[in-house]
């Protein structure tokens, strides 16, 4: 049931006696969580409509919001973000199918993605969905494809700023060197000739970066292209031609904060800084497309995994549990740039507090070293059977699940604030999915 929430943030984080209470309530809840479920992954539903709505109320109308399919692709979810009467972006033609399976028509799903077939080209053309191109030879094959098929698809090409890497290099995709888009650069000249050559080309496309990029680079690299944008149509217009490019898509990339102690820049400021650098974007003159993921989920979901065992040693503790790199890849492979906090619950789901502390290490399942979530952090004292709650896991976690060790994917529950209800949106894995997925 969709509620109506105020288009205002209430909140940055949940807090931990919020997961806490919650985790209580499910576990006292009949048939929702059992001995099976070492681990559950949990949404909060609100907050996930609290960030959209808010995000809608201050872009103009005409704005198409496209949240990141890849940040969290529960088809479940993606229906409830369909009630908020927003699209999606997809990344590959699964997502796209999976944006179809939870309902989103086609002029509600943006499609990007650097190595797209002609057969899915010509997929994305006939469905009528929105389409970036990631390379002139992109262009071409849609051109072919234009000449032999009708399409309502309105379509853009993704340009590389080349302002520069964030601070986290993975996730950076504006540098000289990328592997996305048209180098501005090196092609000005070129990009310019193209949008002559092929008529229906009407958009431009920019993602500078996910996570890292610092807001002044985002803004950069979207001021960059805009620039551009004008400039061409400048072009269009000293030769008297009616065309234009009218779609902007700023993409996503606005940072969250993985850390309470760390704010982050919201989005209300965000959309003020741009709107004070490039005013014209936010007239009628163009129509704005956005991709956020990052910001609209990664502070809504969260872990509860079961502790296994506690190891304590003289010079160390580690926490066994259940949820690892199969989860939380980017946390284990790359411990310097990517961190969650923890808190710990009891069995029966209360809150730890302890005045004492104690140094930790949290380890996950999987058969390899580098398997650890946190090392040497300070919690209250861990037994066997607690719970370790982690927190923000709600974006690129459970969408980047890796099979190593072939654990099962955990129950994933949906719930609404303080409300009673819960909503399974997916069952954990059998055995037999996983003995089917290998087969
Ligand atoms: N649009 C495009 C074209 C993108 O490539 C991305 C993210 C987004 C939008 C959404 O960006 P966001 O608002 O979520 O920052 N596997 C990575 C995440 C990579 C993000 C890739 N693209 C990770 O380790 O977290």
């Amino acid at each position: 049931m969709l509620k109506t929430v105020e288009t205002q943030l209430s909140k940055t984080f949940l807090s931990k006696e919020e997961m806490a209470s919650v985790f209580r309530r499910a576990l006292k809840a009949k048939n929702l969580i059992s001995r099976e479920d070492t681990a559950v992954l949990f949404y909060d539903l609100d907050f996930l409509s609290e960030r959209i709505l808010n995000l809608k109320s201050l872009f103009p109308k005409t704005t198409f919001h496209a949240i990141a399919v890849k940040a969290n692709p529960l088809v479940r979810i993606l229906e409830y973000i369909k009630t908020l009467d927003v699209g999606l972006e997809v990344a590959s033609l699964p997502e796209l199918y999976l944006a179809q399976k939870a309902g989103f028509p086609s002029e509600k799903i943006a499609f990007d993605s650097p190595a797209k077939t002609r057969e899915e080209l010509e997929y994305a053309l006939k469905a009528g969905v929105w389409l970036n191109a990631d390379s002139f030879a992109e262009l071409d094959r849609i051109g072919e494809i234009l000449e032999k098929t009708q399409s309502k698809s309105r379509i853009g090409v993704r340009l590389n700023p080349q302002v520069g890497m964030g601070n986290i290099k993975i996730t950076s995709v504006s540098d000289a060197f990328s592997k996305f888009g048209i180098p501005m650069n090196e092609h000005r000249r070129k990009i310019k000739e193209y949008f002559f050559k092929y008529e229906w080309l009407k958009g431009v496309h920019v993602h500078v970066g996910s996570q890292g990029c610092p807001v002044y680079l985002l803004l950069e690299g979207i001021k960059k292209a805009f620039d551009f944008v004008n400039e061409i149509n400048e072009a269009f217009e000293s030769r008297s031609l009616e065309k234009r490019i009218e779609v902007f898509d700023i993409g996503g990339g606005l940072p969250v904060s993985y850390d309470v102690s760390f704010k982050p820049v919201l989005m209300d400021e965000y959309h003020n800084l741009l709107r004070e650098k490039m005013p014209a974007l936010f007239s009628d003159d163009f129509q704005m497309i956005t991709e956020f993921g990052r910001y609209i989920h990664a502070n809504t979901g969260w872990a509860a995994s079961r502790v296994e065992y506690v190891k304590r040693e003289k010079d160390y503790n580690i926490i066994m549990t259940h949820l690892g790199a199969d989860m939380l890849l980017r946390v284990c492979y790359n411990p310097d740039d990517w961190h969650h906090q923890f808190s710990v619950v009891d069995k029966d789901g209360n809150l730890k507090k302890g005045e004492d502390k104690f140094s930790y290490s949290i380890a996950g399942p999987l058969c390899f070293a580098g398997d650890i979530l946190a090392r040497d952090i300070e919690l209250p004292y861990v037994e066997e059977g607690d719970f370790i709650i982690i927190h923000d896991i709600g974006a690129y976690t459970l969408s980047m699940w890796s099979r190593y060790n072939s654990r099962q994917i955990p129950k994933i529950i949906g719930y609404h604030g303080s409300e009673v209800d819960f909503e399974i949106l997916k069952k954990r894995e059998s055995e037999q999915d996983l003995i089917d997925f290998w087969t």
